[in-house]
């Protein structure tokens, strides 16, 4: 048994993994019915969890080459061949010979050093993002390797928005040319800012316009996550009422990386043989808020003074509407409309602030509770 059943980092074992039985279904299915899938959800609400899921299912790892590349820290597109090709490397040296000395001998593009480690006799594979001086090249090798696997692959792209952040304006396009043509080839895309991404998918001025299924991911329901959290508690000789996991579930929406993270912490706070009460949850809120402030402060010294005060007001409200309109000014003691309409462009930008439906509100849950707090000391957010 391990110590605590509230996995927040690294991989989660089938059994801590708490439902997403139908979402896991449908992207096995979309994929083996060889079509390419759009992953949508906000920040931490378990994408990438949730690849990882279906890669280990048999369905997947018993048939396919699966790929996993996490683009969030590229910036373009060279290095999103060099991310692309290290990681295509790495996998294949795993799993078959002769589709590695494949991929090798079709990289020509590049001045990868290939060598030879004498004490495990294992191919060695040295790729600096230098060596990399054709992209467009790199990208045509890497995909046809693929094509030519001797079994179908699938290949998530985590972070897949930050794509639209390169300087090349073409890469869009680029790409989309490859995975047409691409049989053997079936992508994941995930993305977690959805103004980029429903521009990127749902506009039809875009490469990527009507070309894949696309799956929202919801929070999971609470008839799940209940019992999963008591059911775990239980296991480990400690109790907790379901009506208190429901206060977390609701204080967080049902985000699964702070539902996981409270629970994590709190089946510490909680004795062998003793109870997960109120008072535990709340001392474990307060802590979770106060561990995440000093990076929640850092972000909020580099905010020029007009977006934050838009940000507190924004958080004040909640969820806010009409935040150009006067009444709103009036009340936050806002400057102008326009100076409202700028600072939340940016924002936007950065992610901070979410539009859905001419409603605003600040989509990191915990940093709306810690700016609440900022204006309210005594706010409470676990009730006794
Ligand atoms: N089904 C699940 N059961 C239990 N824990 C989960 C589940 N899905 C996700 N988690 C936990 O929630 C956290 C967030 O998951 P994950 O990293 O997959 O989210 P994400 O949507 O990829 O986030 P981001 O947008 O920040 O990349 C992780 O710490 C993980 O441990
Ligand atoms: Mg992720």
């Amino acid at each position: 048994m391990i110590n605590n059943p509230f996995i927040i980092t690294g991989s989660i074992p089938e059994k801590y993994f708490c439902d997403r039985r139908e979402e896991s279904k449908k992207i096995i299915r979309t994929l083996s019915n060889g079509g390419n899938l759009c992953l949508i959800s906000p920040r931490r609400m378990g994408k990438s969890k949730l690849i990882r899921f279906c890669y280990d299912k048999p369905e997947c790892a018993d048939s396919y080459y699966t790929f996993y590349i996490d683009i969030l820290h590229t910036s373009s597109m060279r290095e999103f061949a060099y991310v692309f090709g290290l990681k295509v490397f790495e996998t294949l040296q795993g799993k078959s010979r002769k589709m590695f000395m494949a991929f090798v001998q079709g990289l020509r593009s590049v001045n990868a050093k290939f060598g030879f480690d004498p004490l495990n006799g294992t191919p060695t594979f040295s790729l600096e993002l230098g060596d990399i001086s054709r992209p467009e090249f790199t990208l045509t090798e890497i995909f046809d390797c693929l094509e030519k696997a001797d079994k179908p692959c699938i290949v998530a792209f985590d972070e897949f928005q930050q794509i639209s952040k390169y300087p090349e304006k073409n890469i869009e396009a680029l790409l989309r040319s490859h995975i047409q043509h691409l049989s053997n080839v079936h992508f994941i895309f995930s993305c977690s800012e959805r103004h980029l991404v429903t521009e990127m998918f749902l506009s039809s001025a875009r490469p990527f316009y009507n070309s894949t299924s696309i799956l929202e991911l919801h929070p999971i329901v609470a008839e799940e996550y209940i019992p999963f959290v008591c059911h775990w508690f239980d296991v480990y000789e400690r109790t907790i009422r379901e009506e208190d996991v429901l206060v977390i579930y609701r204080l967080f929406e049902g985000n699964t990386y702070y539902m996981q993270k409270t629970f994590h912490e709190a089946f510490i706070n909680t004795p062998v043989g003793g109870s997960c009460t109120l008072d535990i949850l709340r001392q474990t809120v307060d802590g979770v808020l106060e561990e995440a402030g000093d990076g929640y402060r850092q972000l909020l010294s580099r905010i020029p003074e007009r977006q934050k005060e838009l940000l507190y007001a924004i958080a004040s409200a909640g969820k806010a509407e009409k935040i150009m309109s006067a009444g709103f000014i009036r009340k936050y003691s806002l400057v102008s409309s326009s100076a409202v309409q700028a600072a939340a462009r940016k924002l936007m930008e950065l992610d901070l602030l979410t539009e859905e439906d001419t409603i605003y509100f600040i989509p990191d849950i915990l940093f709306r509770m810690y700016l609440q707090r900022l204006k309210n000391t005594n706010i409470i957010f676990v009730p006794s």
